[in-house]
């Protein structure tokens, strides 16, 4: 039995942990993720693989960070969310641990990880999952690998043009689909439908204390399930913008099986629902012929670091 160490590094959190070949979590180990400080940032990444490797015998390093990685897999070029701008994270992290070290796009490793291991597992060619946090990641695989692109940044699914002069994204363009299928903007229209119609948000408002900017992911949720009316309008307007980007991405590439992750997933269906009549209704073919199934993500928030600990036994 050979083991890897998988790291995930989002921001709010650096999530590491040591990972068998058979994709089993066998120990873990977690930090806060130093706000907008990038050299902090490696340094915990640096301190989380040497406590997980300490009196283990491990082959290599897999790191999932939030952004664009280039070709080599080696350095982020750029994070719409982070501070990170042409870092050379793999050497910087490899020479610390002693280690071979890969750095792959985390929205990439999460599909991977529900490729091998979780929600399509059953597929052998083919999947395309869109993550739905802070951001809006995205993982294709096709032929059985991930694909990459000629540079690096394939599979960057959040910033699809969705609204022709939309919300300002953090990529610097007007409209992608993460400001409009993402936890930001689940919080945003809850937020904006709050601040609108209180009488209809009692059950939100009095989990965020009546402050409608205390409003956060976690109470939508919370409230949606409940019944307040307006939590769960929230849940299903980044539905009906999910599963148009879902039915886009069903013609373009007609995978064997779509997958929807990321904290989101546990509204369940109040999130699922509406995505997939929306997707249903996006398809050119509207139901008349065969199409991937759409499935919430199995691993939840240890999809990172088994995705980046499956691909270091690849490198
Ligand atoms: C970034 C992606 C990342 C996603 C989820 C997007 O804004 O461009 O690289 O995968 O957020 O973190
Ligand atoms: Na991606
Ligand atoms: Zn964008």
């Amino acid at each position: 039995m050979t083991l890897t160490i998988g790291v995930d590094v989002g921001g709010t959190k650096v999530a590491g942990g040591v990972v068998d070949d058979a994709g089993r979590v066998l120990v873990q180990a977690r930090r806060d993720t130093p706000a907008d400080d990038v050299g902090k940032t490696r340094d915990v990444i640096i301190e989380v693989v040497g406590e997980l490797a300490h009196g283990r015998t491990i082959e290599a390093v897999g790191i999932g960070a939030a952004g664009w990685i280039n070709a080599g897999r080696s350095t982020v070029l750029f994070a719409p969310n982070l501070a990170w701008r042409d870092e050379p994270l793999r050497d910087y992290v490899s020479a610390a641990v002693d280690l071979p070290v890969i750095v792959e796009n985390d929205g990439n490793v999460a599909a991977w990880a529900e490729f091998r291991h979780g929600a399509a597992r059953h597929a052998d060619d083919s999947m395309v999952m869109f993550t739905i946090g802070t951001g809006v990641g995205g993982g294709i695989v096709l032929g059985g690998e991930l694909v990459r692109g000629a540079n690096g940044i394939a599979a960057e699914l959040g910033h699809m043009l969705t609204v022709p002069d939309g919300h300002q994204c953090g990529c610097g363009r007007l409209g992608c689909i993460e400001q409009y299928a993402s936890g930001s903007a689940l919080v945003r229209f809850a937020r904006a439908a709050a601040r609108q119609e209180p009488h209809r948000a009692t059950a939100l408002l009095d989990l965020a204390g009546g402050e409608v900017e205390a409003i956060t992911g976690p109470m939508v949720t919370a409230a949606a399930k409940g019944g307040d009316p307006v939590s769960a309008e929230a849940f299903a307007l980044v539905g009906r913008w999910l599963g148009t980007s879902l039915a886009d991405m069903a013609q373009i590439l007609d995978p064997q099986v779509l997958v929807v992750g990321g904290g989101v997933v546990d509204a369940g269906d109040l999130l699922m629902g509406p995505t997939r009549r929306s997707f249903t209704e996006a398809l050119a073919q509207r139901g008349r012929l065969p199409v991937a199934d759409i499935r919430p993500a199995q691993l939840g928030n240890t999809a990172g670091v088994i995705g980046a600990a499956d691909l270091a036994r690849r490198i």
